[in-house]
Order: structure tokens, then C-alpha cells, then sequence
């Protein structure tokens, strides 16, 4: 079953929207299997956002993701990863539809409110980097005939 890794990020948990944020998906109807509030150290920033490190904003970045708690979760279900992208929508909030995470909440790309992996092969890595086996539940909602034929 197809997994992806969101964090809601140090100004999504600062400004309060956590409970928003977890509504949204489990009533689009995605199962939550692992979650846990962390404030993720420098090592574990560094790799997450390996691939901008020749970027102008990765020292920002990383001392920003580290500055406070962060919400890890993973979420299952058809599609999730592509999905939830959609939900989340564009990197800069200012070019977010509304209606998206990012589009109702956010005005600046340096606080955009939530990560979410952006390809089902980048979201088997990030969750093996935030989360161990033994956190993951695997479980089926009884729900579920009522939300997939
Ligand atoms: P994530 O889900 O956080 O990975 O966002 P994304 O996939 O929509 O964007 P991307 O992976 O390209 O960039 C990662 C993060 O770096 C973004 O979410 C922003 O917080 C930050 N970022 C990207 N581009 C810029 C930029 O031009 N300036 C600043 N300050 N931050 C940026
Ligand atoms: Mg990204």
C-alpha cells in the first residue's frame, strides 16, 4: 500500500494547525499509521533536505526545521503521495490555490506551513529516515469498504 512522509513544520505547529492539518486528511479518507512530535536535530535536518544543500536558503532551511517541534506523520492509502501534494499545494503559499494547505494558511516560501514527500520512491526514504518499523501501525480502518470499492 502506497505511503507518504508529511511534517508539519515549526510555524504550523507554533500558529495552531496541527488538528486542521491531520482533519483534512483522515476526512479525505487516508489512514494514519505513524505519527509523533520531535524537534529534529541538525543531523536529521541536513539529510532530510540533502538535495537543496547547494542552495542558497539551505542554511535557513535547516535552522528553521530545527528551531522547534515538528509533527511527523505517515499516511497510507491509494494515491496518497501525489494527493496530498495536491492538497498541500505550491512551494510558495502566495502561488497556492485556495482550498489547498499552503493556499488558506500561508503567505511566505520560507513558512509554508507542511513537507510532503514528492515522488513514492522519495517517500519510502523519508520515512525510513524519520520513523522506525516499530512506530508504524499496520492497520485498516473498518471504514474502509465505505471509502474504496
Ligand atoms: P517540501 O515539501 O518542504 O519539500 O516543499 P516543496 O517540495 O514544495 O519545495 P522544495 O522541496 O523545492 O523546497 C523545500 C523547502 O525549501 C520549501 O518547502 C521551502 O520551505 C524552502 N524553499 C524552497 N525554495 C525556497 C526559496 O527560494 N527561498 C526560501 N527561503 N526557501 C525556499
Ligand atoms: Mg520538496
Amino acid at each position: 500500500l502506497e505511503r507518504t512522509f508529511l511534517a508539519i513544520k515549526p510555524d504550523g505547529v507554533q500558529r495552531g494547525l496541527v488538528g486542521e492539518i491531520i482533519r483534512r486528511f483522515e476526512t479525505k479518507g487516508f489512514t494514519l499509521v505513524g505519527l509523533k512530535l520531535l524537534i529534529p536535530s541538525q543531523e536529521l535536518a541536513e539529510k532530510h533536505y540533502a538535495v537543496h544543500k547547494e542552495r542558497p536558503f539551505f542554511k535557513d532551511l535547516v535552522s528553521f526545521i530545527t528551531s522547534g517541534p515538528i509533527v511527523a506523520m505517515v499516511w497510507e492509502g491509494d494515491g496518497v503521495v501525489a494527493s496530498a501534494r495536491k492538497m498541500i499545494g505550491a512551494t510558495n503559499p502566495l502561488n497556492a490555490e485556495p482550498g489547498t494547505i499552503r493556499g488558506d494558511f500561508g503567505i511566505n516560501i520560507g513558512r509554508n506551513i507542511i513537507h510532503g514527500s514528492d515522488a513514492i520512491e522519495t517517500a519510502q526514504n523519508e520515512i525510513s529516515l524519520w520513523f522506525s518499523d516499530a512506530e508504524l501501525a499496520n492497520w485498516e480502518p473498518t471504514i474502509k469498504p465505505w471509502l474504496v470499492e
